[in-house]
């Protein structure tokens, strides 16, 4: 049970929960899987969901059986980042998902603070390209953090720069290892999108725009 009435803070992942670019990811995970020879499915990509774009790399890897130099990696991060931001280069408000911009708007009139709690390096350019960088408190994304989700490092440290108590967050989150961390980091968790990938979350439901009515 959530209790909406103490929730003094709300940390939002980023990728699948505010903005539709998760399955950007997807599309370039596959199309650098495939060229490695490894046949990538959606449900391989459903652990790496709010995963660290090295720490996908090494499961595909793992995946595929292949082992490759650190120079080699980074030439395959640079691929698929590539390739991610000539997907989301025409990224827009029309991308926001359904109740984003709602919800953000009802938080900031209730006066509760907002942060962002994302592994992605490309969150600020998602949130400009998206008109909502504005009603952010704090910004913490994939250059902030030195572990990757399920870590509770990224939601912590969105607390910690709100300056409100672990027990007074509520963190939105779309990937099981954000649910997992969001629980290491001791708050408040609803899953966005289906239960059985959301395994520990205080509630899950379908979009934001479910929990507009709740503040
Ligand atoms: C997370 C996504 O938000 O960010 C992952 O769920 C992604 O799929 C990770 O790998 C890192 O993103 P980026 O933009 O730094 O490659
Ligand atoms: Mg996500």
């Amino acid at each position: 049970m959530i209790n909406y009435n103490t929730i003094k803070a709300v940390i939002f992942d980023l990728d699948g929960v505010l903005v539709d670019t998760a399955i950007y990811h997807f599309q370039a995970w596959h199309r650098l899987a495939e060229g490695l020879g490894y046949s990538f499915s959606i449900v391989d990509n459903e652990q790496l969901k709010g995963v660290s774009r090295i720490e996908s790399l090494e499961l595909i890897l793992k995946w595929a059986g292949l082992e490759k130099s650190e120079s080699e990696k980074e030439d395959l991060l640079r691929q698929k980042n590539q390739w991610y931001l000539e997907l989301i280069e025409q990224l827009s408000p029309a991308h926001l998902l359904s109740g984003s911009l709602e919800l953000l708007k009802k938080l900031r009139e209730k006066g509760i603070k907002i942060a962002l709690g994302s592994a992605s390096k490309n969150a600020l350019g998602i949130l400009q390209k998206t008109g909502i960088v504005g009603y952010f408190d704090a910004l913490i994304d994939g250059n902030a953090v030195q572990l990757s989700k399920p870590n509770p490092e990224v939601f912590l440290k969105g607390a910690e720069a709100l300056g409100i108590a672990t027990a007074d967050c509520l963190v939105l989150e779309d990937a099981q290892a954000g649910i997992d961390a969001a629980r290491a980091a001791g708050m408040q968790v609803i899953g966005i999108g289906q239960a059985e990938h959301l395994k520990g979350a205080d509630l899950v439901v379908a979009d934001l725009g479910c929990l507009v009515g709740k503040f």
